[in-house]
């Protein structure tokens, strides 16, 4: 055990207690210096960063996995409950341990708006249990799983890639991109019609695929999985098959104001066809739904509630479980949108009981142009078909049609067959590594790169809801969010900026546009380091490096 990690823990207990002095409870620097001491005391040896028992793990397919843990670690000391603060100082030191960088680079006497919520679990918002607590430790060797990732390797203008841009999309493993080649050299045809042995292992692999999706969500049957391109194909196969056959004029379609314009315009379309109305749940200055606001504006005329589980521009988690029932209180259907949740935290539709979810393989590492649509089974039944074309009939004459059962129903022609497998493959992928351990090494992330950017003069964060998954957004006065991303993309790093297809919510904030860096369970503390310090040289004016 090295005394020097326990110094530096105890060093950064009164940073803490700093920067959260002007917070709600007050804080027992003392009590937490002795805290962290005792952490890392109990902490055996080789405990840290260099020594996991995963690091060994062979780089081929599936190599990484088989060996880690799904429940974090017994070794690890259980919480002592009830120091204010601690909650903050276990994640600087989970942050600051994996790769012992040097302590959180807070200034001594820096003070954090009460805004940072998020680091202590603001009481304004309903905590939703599908949110894990913060962890004590990283509960995986992350540099394992940068391994695992061929393109984390790369080097963009001669200067290693920092990739922060995975709200975006997200990088592929070596078992997603090696499962889309043997499907290729062993198992490409198209499924469901030949007799022949590769038509049966096409339409295998891509059941199997459905199956992973089901299991993923929780779904309780495969019939309530149907692909489709992404998130956006499927809120438009909602919106066309069952909006179009139950909306009508007088009608309410409510959504938030962190929606993604995926989420805004099929349903804006629907309205204007039908004569509906487009009600939208104003949202608090932190970036967070207002349940009063939102249970005001849910009536008997709400036929359908959407919105989503994670703002891709804010990073706000909204309390979906909560929202869904509330909503079915007022007997209207739900779609919860997926897209950003997924790769951050596990997701049991089921314990949700919306009527739909989708998502985007792409922003769960597998391929593009491949997602999922799960619809309760009685909804999908009383649902019309929306592409019509071959694979989605029984019978066909010149006089009527028979359609087949979800979900073939709603998969008119041949599909994304091999993507859909390279799906199966990723969700693999974060299900040996487990989605509450990626859920608790990001939250540590984003509390240390909120701390940090924090402290750059004239950076402001948009978005500071009390629970935020994978996603940082920020301005910084005097530069334009664009020229930000073009100085930052000089020093390899890759952000979004801009308006991140989600114009209402970041003009709520007064902002077209913001810089917006975006965490994977690949990311590490040093990719925060190099960002801060970049964003610093730009605030200066100092030459980049
Ligand atoms: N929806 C993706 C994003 O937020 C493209 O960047």
């Amino acid at each position: 055990m090295s005394t020097t990690m326990a110094d530096q823990a105890a060093a950064a207990a009164p940073l803490v207690g700093a920067a959260f002095g002007d917070a709600s409870s007050p804080l027992d620097v003392a009590a937490l210096t002795r805290l962290a001491n005792d952490l890392f005391n109990a902490l055996p040896d080789g405990a840290i960063a260099g020594s996991s028992p995963f690091a060994s793990a062979p780089p081929a397919l599936g190599g990484f996995g088989a060996a880690l843990p799904s429940t974090p670690r017994p070794d690890i000391p259980p919480l002592s409950a009830g120091v204010p603060g601690e909650a903050e100082l276990r994640g600087l030191i989970a942050a600051a341990l994996p790769l012992a960088a040097p302590a959180a680079p807070l200034r001594a006497g820096a003070s954090l708006s009460p805004a940072f919520y998020f680091l202590e679990n603001s009481p304004q918002v309903v905590s939703d249990p599908l949110v894990p607590a913060p962890s004590a430790h990283t509960p995986f060797d992350v540099e394992a799983v940068r391994r695992d990732f061929p393109i984390l390797a790369e080097r963009v203008d001669g200067r290693p890639l920092v990739w922060l841009d995975n709200a975006a999309t997200t990088h592929k493993p070596r078992s997603v991109i090696e499962r889309l080649s043997y499907f290729y050299e062993h198992e490409n045809s198209n499924i469901h019609r030949a007799a022949h042995q590769l038509a049966a292992r096409a339409t295998d692999a891509y059941e199997d695929a459905r199956e992973k999706v089901r299991g993923f969500l929780n779904a309780g049957s495969m019939d309530e999985i149907i692909f489709v391109r992404g998130a956006t194909e499927g809120i438009n196969l909602v919106a066309q098959s069952w909006g179009r056959r139950n909306i009508r004029a007088g009608d309410e379609i409510l959504i938030t104001w962190l929606e993604h314009h995926a989420n805004i315009v099929p349903w804006h379309r629907l309205c204007a066809e039908t004569g509906a109305r487009l009600r939208v749940a104003p949202v608090d200055d932190h970036g967070q739904v207002l349940l009063d606001e939102y249970q005001r504006l849910l009536s008997d005329r709400t036929r359908l509630v959407s919105f989503t589980m994670v703002s891709n521009a804010l990073g706000t988690v909204t309390p979906a479980r909560q929202m869904v029932e509330l909503a079915r209180r007022a007997g209207a259907r739900v779609l919860v949108d997926g897209a950003q949740a997924v790769s951050h935290m596990a997701v049991d539709v089921r314990a949700l009981d919306c009527d739909w979810f989708v998502l985007s393989g792409h922003k769960v590492f597998g391929p593009t142009g491949i997602g999922a649509v799960y619809g309760k089974a009685e909804v999908l039944d009383s649902m019309p078909p929306w592409q019509s074309g071959g694979n989605m009939i029984e019978d066909v004459t010149f006089d009527r049609i028979r359609y087949h059962g979800a979900p073939a129903r709603f998969e008119a022609g041949t599909g994304n067959i091999a993507d859909a497998v390279g799906l199966g493959a990723a969700i693999d992928y974060v299900s040996r590594i487990g989605m509450a351990n990626i859920a608790r090494h990001e939250h540590d992330l984003i509390a240390y790169a909120t701390l940090g950017l924090s402290q750059v003069p004239g950076l402001r964060i948009i978005g500071t809801a009390a629970e935020k998954a994978g996603v940082l957004s920020f301005v910084l006065a005097g530069v334009p969010a664009p020229e930000v991303g073009r100085l930052l993309a000089k020093e390899g790093i890759a952000v979004r900026s801009g308006h991140h297809c989600a114009q209402p919510i970041l003009r709520r904030f007064g902002q077209e546009a913001t810089v917006r860096p975006s965490f994977a369970l690949y990311n590490t503390t040093a990719d925060i380091d190099a960002l801060i310090a970049a964003v610093q040289r730009i605030r200066s004016g100092a030459p980049l490096i």
